[in-house]
């Protein structure tokens, strides 16, 4: 049996909208609740998966910076980093949410670009707190071994906070992935009913309800 295609197409339904909608504003307030500190961490953090030559990997990253008109993500991380290899071989990356308060999942497919010399990283180094940047201050690169537990930066700053200046130093070091959205998937989990959509972008544009 041929069933309609009603729910995929051009014209989608005022749901399917508001879904698509509410998941980039959750998105986008999710930057608001880091700043705020909030224990209702929603979508502050995302598992980011990679190709790597031979499998895959996954880990968690901070969401950096939302474009919801444009589609588009952004998180840091250390230019030395092995998933910056890995993006590098291969651009092509999902960024998976969940917001455990509200039970929804929102999985992104993204095409990823690294900045690291240019004015995008320029302005997002310059939103960074030193706690922050601290962070980039290693001495080694990300995952290398070592004779004992490295806490990540130089020892001598302990639990206190870089000047100023001592922070520059890790502007080498940093890096921000900007990532296009390609597509995004949808899931409610309800004892009412799951809901389940996606929203494609790329190549066209799209949106279409799925069974769960
Ligand atoms: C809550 C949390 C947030 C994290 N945020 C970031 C981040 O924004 N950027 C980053 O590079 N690593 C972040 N990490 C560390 C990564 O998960 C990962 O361990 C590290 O970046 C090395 O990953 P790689 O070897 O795949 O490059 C975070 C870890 C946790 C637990």
């Amino acid at each position: 049996m041929t069933l309609p295609k009603t729910s995929v197409h051009s014209n989608p339904s005022p749901a399917l909208t508001n879904i698509e909608q509410d998941s980039w504003e959750k998105l986008a307030s999710a930057l608001d609740l880091d700043k705020n500190r909030s224990t209702n961490v929603g979508f502050k953090t995302m598992i980011m998966a990679s190709r790597t030559t031979t499998g895959a990997d996954a880990r968690t990253v901070v969401l950096r910076k939302v474009d919801a008109p444009q589609k588009y993500v952004w998180f840091h991380t250390d230019v030395r980093a092995e998933k910056v290899m890995q993006l590098e071989a291969f651009p092509d990356s999902t960024l998976l949410f969940w917001d455990d308060k509200e039970q929804i999942q929102l999985r992104l497919l993204v095409e990823t670009h690294m900045h690291t010399k240019d004015y995008v990283a320029d302005e997002h180094w310059q939103t960074l707190g030193f706690g922050s940047r601290k962070s980039y201050l290693s001495e080694y690169k990300p995952g290398s071994e070592q004779p004992g537990p490295y806490p990540g930066f130089p020892t001598h700053l302990g639990a206190g906070l870089p000047s100023a200046e001592e922070s520059e130093a890790g502007r080498n070091n940093f890096a921000v992935i900007e990532c296009r959205v390609l597509a995004m998937e949808y899931l409610h989990l309800s004892r009412d009913g799951q809901v389940r959509a996606r929203f494609q972008y790329e190549p066209d544009s799209k949106m279409v309800w799925l069974a769960p």
